[in-house]
Formats: structure tokens, C-alpha cells, sequence
């Protein structure tokens, strides 16, 4: 995994070849982040491959919705690729489907706004995402990922973060508005924000936007939100990818050992990953080793005395 996320700073076509032929390996997690990481490069080339990810049935659905994400990522607005997603609209797996009724939202606006604009060049980030102000004086905050809905909305008053938390919550909103309420409150990056978001974590909807939540309050890094995300994990009714999102993210908040609730939180996120280093399902156990391995790192801790790369 962290060869992997240095690999992604070479943003070129022979480290996504590279990345293309470690998908030959067996673990979910891994697969499903160079997925990920394909869709966050600006290499073009490993469209088939994604599509093929797509097309593969055979293949986890955190796997399949992480190369939708990315064919979206991508900017792809060609119609082969919009053939591909429409096939998938009523697949068997409601977070795939969900995350291809997303894409297809987005190919169409981006053919419509400038389908000739180019793909631009960005700024890769390590996978435990730290977020950066681009201007002092703007209110807005941006975080160098390319996120499954893009949102120019920025929020200025309480009552806009209300009305954009209401919508987030309320399920007879479509999910692309959803999802655009969601990174503009992640965009206002306030602790109240970040409340408000893992409020949301209880919602029962779509598994599709509790694991986003769960990704973008990695981002946020507010750590009085560990407690929501402690309870996704440790519900083992979730779907995988919402519980797998929730330890990673864990494995963000819990590295912040440099504030006096960060201390107050350490312990208590070492504790629950701990606890499901041998949950039975390997994507789980393999999610709580990688957030335990940043926790190590960043915190200079001896947390895994015996880890077995990924
Ligand atoms: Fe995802
Ligand atoms: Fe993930």
C-alpha cells in the first residue's frame, strides 16, 4: 500500500502500467485502491482497464465502484465509456449502481459545459489526506482530490450550512444533490461541518454516501467525529466499504497527537482498530493494518511490531 502511494507521484504512463498489472493480486483493498489511485493520475490510458473493472462481476463491488469513480475522475465523456456506464445502471449492487448513476450525471455535464477541455494536471495526495487553504482569505477549502461530484457551492452564513446539511440528510433528495450538499460542507471546513456530516453516518439510504462521509471526515481530520466513525466499523452488519472507510479514516484522526482532544482520542482509535485486526473479513483487518501503519508512522509509535506488507 505505500508503494503504491508513492507510485502515484509519478503520474505517468508507465507507473500506471505498473499499477494496471498489480491488479492481478488478491486482495480487495489493495485492488480497489489503485483503482482509485488510476482515477486520481492524470494518465488516460487505463480506460479499458477500468472498464473491464466494470464489466468484471467477478470482481468486489468496492473494487467496481472504485473504477467508476475513476472513469469519472478521469473526465472521460467519449461514448463508448458512456455505454459502458449506462449497462451498469441496474446492476445487483446498489453502491456500484449508485456510483455509476453518479459518473454518468457527471459525463454528461462535463460533455455538455466543454467537452474538449483538457484533464488538469493536479496535485496527488498521500492517502491519508491532509487539506490545504489555496487562499487565506477565501472561505472556501480545497483538498487536492478530484471527488464523484464536484461542488462550486460556498457556504458563507449558519443558515446556508443548515440548509446544506438538510439537504444531505433528507433521502427524497436526489443523490447528486446529496453529494454536492456533502463536499460543500466539507469545503467549509468547520468543526460543525464535520458534526454535522458524521450525523449523517446514521443514516440508512444509500451505504454509497455513508462510506463517502466516512472518506471525507478523513479529510477533515476534527477528532470529536471518531466516535460515529468508531461505531461504522464496528457494526458488522455495514456493508465493507463503509466499514473499511471508516477504520482508514481512524487511521487519520488518530495520528493527530498534537492537539489536546487528538491525545484524548488516540488511545481510544488504537483500541477499536486493534480490535479488528483479525475481523474475518480481510478487507477490514487489512483497512485497520493500514490505519494502524499510519497511526505508526506519523506518531512514531510501535503499533505493529509484526506487519506483513499488503
Ligand atoms: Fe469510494
Ligand atoms: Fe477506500
Amino acid at each position: 500500500m505505500e508503494a503504491l502511494f508513492h507510485a502515484r507521484y509519478y503520474n505517468n504512463s508507465d507507473v500506471a502500467s505498473i499499477l494496471v498489472k498489480a491488479l492481478q493480486h488478491k486482495s480487495v483493498l489493495l485492488k480497489h485502491e489503485i483503482a482509485y489511485v488510476l482515477g486520481q493520475m492524470s494518465v488516460t490510458n487505463v480506460k479499458n482497464t477500468l472498464i473491464d473493472l466494470c464489466n468484471d462481476k467477478s470482481q468486489h463491488e468496492m473494487v467496481r465502484h472504485e473504477a467508476a469513480e475513476a472513469i469519472h475522475a478521469l473526465g472521460f465523456t467519449d461514448e463508448e465509456t458512456e455505454a459502458c456506464l449506462r449497462q451498469h445502471l441496474s446492476d445487483d449492487s446498489i453502491p456500484f449502481r449508485q456510483t455509476v448513476e453518479l459518473a454518468l450525471e457527471g459525463l454528461l455535464l462535463k460533455r455538455k459545459s466543454n467537452s474538449e477541455k483538457k484533464i488538469k494536471p493536479h496535485v496527488p495526495r498521500f492517502y491519508l489526506m491532509t487539506k490545504k487553504k489555496k487562499k487565506q482569505d477565501l472561505v472556501i477549502a480545497t483538498y487536492n482530490t478530484k471527488d464523484p461530484v464536484e461542488s462550486d457551492i460556498l457556504i458563507q452564513t449558519e443558515n446556508e450550512l443548515k440548509k446544506h446539511f438538510n439537504i444531505l440528510k433528507d433521502e427524497m433528495q436526489r443523490l447528486w444533490d446529496r453529494y454536492k450538499a456533502l463536499f460543500a460542507l466539507r469545503n467549509h471546513d468547520s468543526k460543525q461541518a464535520a458534526l454535522y456530516l458524521a450525523s449523517c453516518l446514521d443514516e440508512k439510504s444509500s451505504a454509497l454516501l455513508r462510506h463517502e462521509i466516512s472518506f471525507i471526515l478523513g479529510q477533515m481530520q476534527i477528532p470529536e467525529t471518531a466516535l460515529k466513525l468508531i461505531e461504522r466499523l464496528q457494526d458488522k452488519n455495514e456493508f465493507s466499504m463503509c466499514r473499511h472507510e471508516a477504520a482508514i479514516s481512524l487511521g487519520s484522526l488518530g495520528a493527530i497527537d498534537y492537539t489536546e482532544i487528538g491525545r484524548y482520542w488516540q488511545p481510544k482509535i488504537i483500541a477499536e482498530l486493534k480490535n479488528f485486526l483479525n475481523d474475518e473479513d480481510p478487507i477490514i483487518s487489512e483497512s485497520c493494518q493500514v490505519a494502524l501503519f499510519n497511526i505508526q508512522n506519523e506518531c512514531n509509535l510501535q503499533l505493529l511490531p509484526n506487519l506483513v506488507p499488503l
